[in-house]
């Protein structure tokens, strides 16, 4: 089957420093649910942050739905279809209230204002954060600002969610329903966290990332998550 999202040997350092990733090849299917860990430091955002365009590599190709990534036109059909959650929140919610925040995405999708609104009214529902839709995002709780964050991708129903650290902040009740979601949802998922239980609930498989390398690369035949490893 053809791939959505396919890197081959991405390489990238940041201005004067040391190779971060160093030829990362990794491809996710529709559909597939992947996860991937690493140390503090171990270029697991970096890795993301190449992947939705944010940073270029120094080498290497990414192919989305099997065409190379290679302008900003391919870049940001990229974008329309695979939601990116940011580590940090505060770089994923910039408007006014939160509810215009999540109806950015939907207008952007060409919906009409009440089909935009109704989406993202829908989609604070499900996370449980509807009675926040009118607040302004910097007067929020960390994890109501994550939940805030995660229903702006969510209402754009992508075909693949990128989610870096999703679990940071969230108490157990809303983890419970991330993973919930997360288990329930035919979108395909590459999830960076350090919570290995929660990657190991979500995802069907997981890639510890190490000296910018992604390790124990399982193509066929599909590597069971280490238990507590
Ligand atoms: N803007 C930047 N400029 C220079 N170096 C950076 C920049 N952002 C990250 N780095 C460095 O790149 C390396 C990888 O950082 P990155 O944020 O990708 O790690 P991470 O695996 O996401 O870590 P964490 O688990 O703490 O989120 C680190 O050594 C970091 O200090
Ligand atoms: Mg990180």
């Amino acid at each position: 089957m053809r791939p959505l999202l396919e890197l081959k040997g991405i390489t990238f350092s940041y201005p004067g420093g040391e190779p971060v990733l160093k030829g990362i090849d990794f491809r996710l299917d529709f559909g597939e649910k992947v996860g991937l860990w690493g140390h503090n430091g171990a270029g697991k955002t970096t890795l993301f942050h190449v992947i939705m365009g944010l940073e270029r590599p120094s080498a290497g190709e990414i192919l989305f739905e099997g065409r190379p990534v290679a302008g900003r036109k391919d870049l940001m059909a990229l974008r329309r279809k695979v939601g990116f959650l940011f580590q940090d929140a505060d770089d994923q919610l910039f408007c006014p209230t939160l509810l215009e925040d999540v109806t950015f995405g939907p207008l952007n999708l060409g919906l009409s204002s009440t089909e935009a609104r109704d989406k993202a009214m829908a989609t604070l529902d499900l996370l449980g954060i509807a009675n926040l839709a009118d607040r302004p995002p910097y007067s929020l709780s960390g994890g109501q600002k994550k939940l805030g964050a995660i229903a702006t991708i969510l209402a754009m129903d992508p075909i693949a969610l990128i989610l870096d650290e999703p679990t940071g902040g969230l108490d157990e009740d809303a983890c419970a329903l991330l993973e919930r979601l997360l288990v329930a949802t035919g979108t395909a998922i590459l999830v960076a966290s350090h919570d290995k239980a929660f990657i190991e609930k979500v995802a069907f498989k997981g890639y510890p990332l190490s000296d910018g390398r992604l390790l124990n690369l399982p193509r066929d035949g599909q590597q069971a998550l280490p238990k507590g490893a």
